[in-house]
């Protein structure tokens, strides 16, 4: 029997399509914990800021983010002009956890869409580590 016939039975799923390493608890937008939003704690970066990572992220960035808050994180995009008020983040990354990044870009806000189907859990670590890596924000002239 080839791959190809064997594919339309529910024996093998295509590469990622089923969770394997168990489903992420919410969290809950409003949860306190010891005086601080658990946004803001949990989950802890698992990964490393490798180059590939960083590299990565770059990609998700510019492919789900760039489009309201800018390349160069300063929200200067056709988007924002002609109305949703994204704000420029690129002063703000260095303030925020990685935790609250990562919660972000996966529950959005109250105006912001979530990603949380768009990127996998590897690919939010990847864009924290590259939006608190230097290279944030650089145009890419400056690349
Ligand atoms: C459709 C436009 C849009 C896109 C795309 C978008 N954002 Fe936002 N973002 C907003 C708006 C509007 C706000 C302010 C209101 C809110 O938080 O909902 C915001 C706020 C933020 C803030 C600052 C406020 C906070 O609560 O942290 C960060 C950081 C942020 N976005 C990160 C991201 C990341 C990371 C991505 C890509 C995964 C992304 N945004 C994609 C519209 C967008």
């Amino acid at each position: 029997m080839s791959d190809d016939e064997v594919f339309n039975t529910f024996q093998r799923f295509p590469r990622d399509s089923v969770p394997r390493t168990g489903v992420e608890p919410f969290i809950g937008a409003t949860e306190i914990v010891g005086g601080q939003l658990r946004r803001d704690l949990e989950p802890a970066n698992p990964t490393r800021a490798t180059p590939d990572s960083i590299a990565r992220g770059r990609f998700i960035y510019d492919t789900y983010c760039a489009v309201c808050h800018g390349m160069d994180g300063m929200a200067g995009t056709p988007v924002t002009q002609r109305g949703m008020p994204a704000p420029p983040i690129r002063m703000m990354i260095p303030v925020f956890s990685e935790a609250h990044l990562y919660n972000k870009a996966r529950y959005g806000g109250p105006l912001m869409p979530g990603y949380a189907i768009a990127t996998t859990r590897q690919e939010r670590w990847d864009l924290v580590n590259y939006m608190k890596s230097p290279q944030f924000g650089r145009s890419a002239v400056q690349r």
